[in-house]
């Protein structure tokens, strides 16, 4: 079967073609380094066809909030629209656990965007809602730093690893299209704050982690549940303390 993998070069799209062919199919990653260019829909049409499938794992190259919007939103429909004229079987999204939640951050409004797009499109569709990848992690850390503080609410949060997530994007481009929402997790749960203060001494980083019930997490403020899966979220194996290990 033909996978056409948006953003095949990167965390996600790079693991998730390499698994599609180690199960024997043919996986083809579309970026601009590989001719393809959904924001101006170069490459589209000729990369699509044959394709059965189509998995949508790209990632606005900027997060200032008019940039991402228009990234999502220009994108998902040039993909939307080539497919239809393809006749692709299904459409994979991957998207984050709570966006609907979160939608004070203009990140999150463009993922939502991005998501109504897919629902509308009369494309059969999936939906993979991942909580926060482990890699991701240093990335909040940053956003939340001033100075040598960092400002975090003391929420609940499941990370889990990239690895876990391309098997799961696997299994939903391989099964049929759900309709809806699937989600993935890691498998252990935290609060938000504790997991980077242990994570910064472990890596022996002097920033001081600040627990705020106050503090955006890309503009957006959290409640306790506010990053967690539902109970029906398939949990990946990795453990993040195993991972950190290997990364050191
Ligand atoms: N980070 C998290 O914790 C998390 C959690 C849940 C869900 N997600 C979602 O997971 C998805 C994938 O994230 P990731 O970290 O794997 O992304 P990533 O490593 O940043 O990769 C993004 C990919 O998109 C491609 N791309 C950028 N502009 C493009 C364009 N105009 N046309 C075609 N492809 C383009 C990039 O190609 P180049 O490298 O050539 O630019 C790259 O292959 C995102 O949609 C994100 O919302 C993330």
């Amino acid at each position: 079967m033909k996978v056409v993998v948006i953003g095949g070069t990167g965390l996600i799209g790079s693991k998730l073609v390499t698994k599609l062919g180690e199960q024997g199919h043919e996986a083809v990653p579309a970026a601009p380094e590989t001719g393809v260019d959904t924001l101006t829909g170069e490459g589209l049409t000729e990369v699509l066809k044959d394709a059965s499938v189509v998995v949508d794992v790209s990632n606005s190259p900027s997060f200032a909030d008019d940039d991402v919007m228009h990234f999502f939103r220009t994108s998902t429909t040039h993909l939307l629209r080539a497919e239809a004229g393809a006749g692709v079987a299904h459409h994979v999204v991957l998207s984050v656990v709570g966006t609907e939640r979160l939608q004070d951050s203009g990140y999150f409004r463009a993922k939502q965007a991005q998501e109504e797009l897919v629902r509308a499109s009369g494309v059969p569709f999936s939906i993979v809602h991942a909580t926060q990848f482990f890699e991701f992690l240093k990335g909040i850390t940053d956003a939340a730093t001033d100075g040598d503080t960092v400002r975090l609410a003391p929420v609940g949060i499941r990370p889990v690893h990239s690895d876990d997530v391309a098997a799961a994007v696997c299994r939903t481009a391989l099964g049929p299209p759900a309709g809806g929402v699937v989600e993935v997790t890691g498998p252990e749960s935290f609060q938000l704050d504790e997991l980077v203060r242990d994570s910064l001494a472990a890596e022996g980083d002097p920033r001081r982690v600040v627990a705020d019930p106050e503090a955006p997490y890309f503009g957006a403020r959290l409640g306790r549940t506010t990053l967690l899966p539902g109970p029906g979220a398939r949990p990946g194996g990795t453990r993040i303390a195993d991972w950190a290990a290997r990364q050191r």
